[in-house]
């Protein structure tokens, strides 16, 4: 058989496993000196030029305040690269890439900047041969996106010419509420057209999330059980052992909904609810995810099935951790919630009546995102009550990190003389299926912006809609009383157990 497709050169010409690889481009970073660039972006783009995947003149230019030179930004890159990068190091992928490197200084609202910067992708344009296409990373707080899109329009940084291609990336958060974040949207697109504006979620980056369309879609297994007949609910669980670090100025006012929820949590949602989309293209897709966000039911007592909390002092791995209030630079009378938990429905035919509990936190037990589809019990047992006692519900387990892969759990007879059931799993961990190691969240999307690839990036409809399922909970929280408390290091507030033990179902403790 293989022959016969080998054969046909259209067919290879569309070989999806060929990689992917980036035309000439380069990258211009707002915030490069920032945690994120030097913990993710920088020693992304590296492990990207390791794989191969950039062109040989890719260019990365930093943008920030710092009084560096060039030189001081290529050992910045460098010992990003170093402490972070997952592929090994090679000298002379650093030496081609670092050929590309420049450095532009200066504040975001400093127009004579904004002309280096413009002579700068010139110039590279000349040397490495980039083209004129340029993809701009705004690594910057929210409040400046309004001023950094304006600038560059403003420089002419933003227009295509002669073919080439200029892009916006955009990390989260997307506004704060709704009305921000039309605000924003509105801002960006003044300046960039729909298909030029990349926002970054990146747990779509990441390769268990997008497992999640493969194991639903490519099997005939899941797809006939995957409804409310069948499911008994889902959870959803993103869960941190940190603390928010150095991160207070951020955090203190987000908190853990904003953070996490509004994004991550509702993406997961999406993927694992929506209906499946007439192809993969990231039009397709977008509306599928719009749909099933769209049809996304708030509980009606929001006080009952909401659970918003704050960490307090406790133990984590065998050191003592603050509580949330002691952190440096948090307000001592701060209500920022730094768990929440929330329960969802989906209004629909496939999954009315299904709850779907998402809940996540900081200082919890330990490090942990997955998604459980928990199956109703059989609708009539044959087996002795004694014999099923230790017998759980059925679940799918997709291990989003950092154990990655997929449980199944199912009942099994426990071998001997007597018919007792008792929960046994059935595993698939990447580690032992596949050789190669899953790429970082952050190389996948980065080259997909290279590639002009938006099929893992939500789109204005996707981020609206769930703002529209955040507010009004927010809302609620900010009129109703103060957080919950948790002890760190454990599996998150009393009020948290007690909302799932109404519903006659508890936690899973991963
Ligand atoms: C970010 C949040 O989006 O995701 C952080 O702002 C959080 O608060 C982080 O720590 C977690 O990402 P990951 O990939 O480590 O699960």
């Amino acid at each position: 058989m293989s022959g016969v497709h080998g054969a046909n050169p259209l067919r290879d010409a569309q070989d999806r496993r060929l990689p992917r690889i980036a035309g000439p481009s380069g990258l211009v970073i707002f915030g490069v000196t920032g945690d994120l660039s030097r913990k993710k972006l920088m020693p992304a783009v590296y492990d990207l030029a390791n794989r191969g995947l950039l062109p040989p003149g890719f260019s990365l230019i930093g943008f920030a305040r710092r009084q560096w030179e060039d030189e001081d930004f290529a050992e910045e890159v460098y010992q990003a690269v170093k402490q972070h990068a997952r592929t090994p190091f090679r000298e002379e992928v650093w030496q081609q890439l670092s050929q590309g490197m420049r450095f532009v200084q200066g504040d975001f609202d400093d127009h004579d900047a904004f002309e280096t910067l413009k002579k700068t992708m010139e110039e590279l344009d000349k040397a490495q041969g980039t083209g004129g296409n340029f993809a701009f990373y705004l690594s910057v707080p929210p409040k400046f996106f309004p001023l950094v899109v304006q600038q560059l329009k403003k420089h002419g940084l933003a227009d295509q010419k002669d073919g080439s291609w200029r892009r916006a990336v955009i990390e989260k958060p997307f506004g704060h509420d709704l009305t921000s974040a039309k605000e924003l949207n509105e801002i960006v697109h003044e300046v960039f057209a729909s298909d030029q504006v990349f926002r970054i979620d990146h747990y779509l980056g990441k390769e268990t999330v997008q497992n999640i369309l493969a194991l639903r879609f490519a099997n005939t297994l899941f797809e006939p059980i995957w409804n409310r007949s069948y499911v008994d609910h889902v959870q959803i669980t993103m869960a941190e052992d940190i603390g928010i670090g150095g991160r207070a100025g951020y955090y203190d006012g987000i908190g853990a909904a904003r953070d996490v929820i509004q994004n991550h949590l509702l993406q997961l949602l999406a993927l694992t609810a929506m209906e499946e989309p007439a192809s993969f293209d990231a039009d397709a897709l977008a509306s599928e995810k719009t749909k099933v966000l769209g049809a996304v039911k708030l509980p009606k007592d929001l006080g009952r099935d909401t659970v918003r909390a704050q960490y307090a002092a406790g133990w984590q791995g065998g050191e003592r951790a603050v509580g949330y209030l002691e952190e440096e630079g948090i307000d001592p009378a701060s209500k920022t919630d730094t768990y929440a938990a929330v329960k969802l429905e989906i209004d629909n035919r496939r999954w009315a009546g299904v709850p779907f509990y998402l809940r996540t936190g900081k200082r919890l037990g330990r490090r942990v995102t997955e998604i459980a589809v928990v199956f109703q019990r059989a609708p009539h047992s044959p087996f002795d009550h004694t014999a099923t006692e230790e017998l759980g519900q059925n679940a799918l387990v997709i291990r989003v990190q950092p154990d990655e892969g997929v449980t199944m759990r199912f009942g099994s007879k426990v071998p001997g003389t007597s018919m007792e059931v008792r929960d046994v799993s059935m595993d698939f961990a990447y580690g032992e299926s596949f050789t190669e190691s899953s790429p970082e969240a952050y190389e996948r999307l980065i080259l997909d912006v290279l590639l002009g690839d938006s099929n893992l990036f939500p789109r204005t409809e996707e981020v609206e809609r769930s703002w529209e399922i955040l507010d009004p909970i927010e809302e609620y929280w900010d009129q109703h009383g103060k957080p919950a408390q948790y002890t760190a290091g454990t599996w998150g507030p009393a009020e948290a157990d007690e909302m799932l033990a109404r519903d006659g179902r508890s936690w899973r403790r991963p």
